[in-house]
C-alpha cells in the first residue's frame, strides 16, 4: 500500500499516506505514535525523516512485537495508555513534541490472536483487554446484572436488541469463550446464516470498548495531546465508528473556538477561550482503492489540525 512496505506486517495501517500528510514532519523533528500496534504509522514517520518517534501501547504484546517489527534506533516504544503521553514525556525529559498520531481501536494482530479473545470468528477465552489487565469480558459478562449489559449494548454497541441479547446471556452463564457468546447473540438477536451483518459484530464491539474504556482514554488522549505538543504541532486522529469520530469532531470544534465552550446545563457561561487548535481539516476517508485492498479501512475517518500557542485548557485552569 505504501512505499514503507507496511503491506507485510501484521496489520495494514489505514489512511496511512493521508495521516503522514497531515503531520508534515519535517526533517529531525520528534514524533508521537500513541497507537503503535504493528507499527504502520511509526515505519511511514520514520521514512518521512522524523529524528525521534515516541511509540506508545498498552499492550504488552505490541511493545514486545514492536522492537524487532521496527529495528530503528530513533524509536522509543513505551507501554502505556496514550492518555499518559503527556507526563510520560515529560518524565523522560523529551518536552513537547511536533507531531501526534492516534490510530484508535484494535489491531489486527490482536483480531487475529484467538486466546487475546477479541474475536467472534475465531473461538477462545472471554479476554478482550488490551493491556492484559483489569477486568475480562467473561468476568464481566458473568458478575453485571442484565441491566448493566444492556447499556453496555446500547451505549458501546448502539445494538437495539440489547434487552434481548443481555437477558440471554444472563440465563446462559456462565459464558467463558467466544464462540459462546457469538451463538447466544445470533440467537437472541434472530440472526439466519447468510444475513448481511453479525450481530455478534456489535456485542463484541460494546463489551471490548466498555473493558477498556476506549471513549474516556480518546477524551483523555485527546486532552493529553493538546498539552503534549508544541505550537504548531500536528495532531492526527483516525477512528473507526461514529461514537469516537464523534469526541474528536466536538473536541476539534471546541478547542478552536468553532463552539462556545459554556456547558450544556449551563448555556448562560460563555468565557472567551483562546483556541488551543486552528486549521482544522475537512474529515478524510479512505479512497475507493484503499477500501477495496482493505476492507476494514471502510468507515476509517482521520480528523487533523495544528496546535495553537495558547494555554491548553488544563494550564489555563490551574
Ligand atoms: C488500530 S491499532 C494501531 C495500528 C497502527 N497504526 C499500525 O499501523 O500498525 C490500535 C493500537 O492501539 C492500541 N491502543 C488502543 N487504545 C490505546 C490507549 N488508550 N493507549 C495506548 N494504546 C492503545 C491497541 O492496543 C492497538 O495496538
Amino acid at each position: 500500500m505504501t512505499s514503507t512496505g507496511a503491506n507485510k506486517a501484521p496489520h495494514v495501517p489505514v489512511l496511512v499516506n493521508e495521516v503522514i500528510a497531515a503531520l508534515a514532519i519535517h526533517g529531525g523533528e520528534t514524533a508521537v505514535d500513541g497507537t503503535f500496534g504493528a507499527g504502520g504509522y511509526t515505519r511511514a514517520m520514520l521514512s518521512g525523516g522524523a529524528g525521534r518517534v515516541i511509540g506508545f501501547d498498552r499492550d504488552p504484546d505490541a511493545i514486545e512485537a514492536g522492537r524487532s517489527l521496527v529495528p530503528d534506533p530513533r524509536l522509543e516504544l513505551i507501554q502505556e495508555n496514550f492518555s499518559q503521553m503527556d507526563r510520560v514525556l515529560a518524565e523522560r525529559g523529551i518536552g513537547l513534541v511536533d507531531a501526534i498520531a492516534l490510530d484508535i481501536g484494535v489491531s489486527s494482530m490482536q483480531i487475529d490472536r484467538a486466546e487475546r479473545g477479541f474475536s467472534f470468528q475465531a473461538d477462545g477465552p472471554l479476554d478482550m483487554r488490551m493491556s492484559r489487565s483489569g477486568l475480562t469480558a467473561a468476568e464481566f459478562l458473568n458478575s453485571a446484572d442484565e441491566a448493566e449489559i444492556a447499556r453496555v449494548l446500547r451505549d458501546y454497541g448502539e445494538e437495539p436488541r440489547a434487552r434481548a441479547i443481555a437477558r440471554a446471556i444472563v440465563a446462559a452463564r456462565p459464558v467463558e469463550r467466544t464462540g459462546q457468546l457469538a451463538a447466544i447473540v445470533r440467537r437472541a438477536a434472530g440472526f439466519r446464516p447468510g444475513q448481511k451483518s453479525d450481530p455478534a459484530t456489535r456485542t463484541f464491539q460494546a463489551i471490548r470498548i466498555h473493558l477498556n474504556a476506549e471513549l474516556d482514554e480518546l477524551e483523555q488522549g485527546l486532552e493529553a495531546a493538546e498539552r503534549a505538543l508544541k505550537p504548531g504541532g500536528r495532531l492526527a486522529v483516525v477512528t473507526f465508528h461514529s461514537l469516537e469520530d464523534r469526541i474528536v469532531k466536538r473536541f476539534l470544534r471546541e478547542r478552536s473556538g468553532s463552539t462556545p465552550a459554556g456547558s450544556r446545563h449551563r448555556p448562560e457561561i460563555r468565557e472567551p477561550i483562546e483556541p488551543t487548535f486552528e486549521r482544522v481539516a475537512k474529515p478524510v476517508s479512505p479512497s475507493e482503492r484503499e477500501q477495496a485492498v482493505n476492507p476494514r479501512a471502510r468507515s476509517a475517518r482521520l480528523r487533523s489540525a495544528i496546535r495553537t500557542s495558547a494555554p491548553s485548557r488544563k494550564e489555563r485552569l490551574q
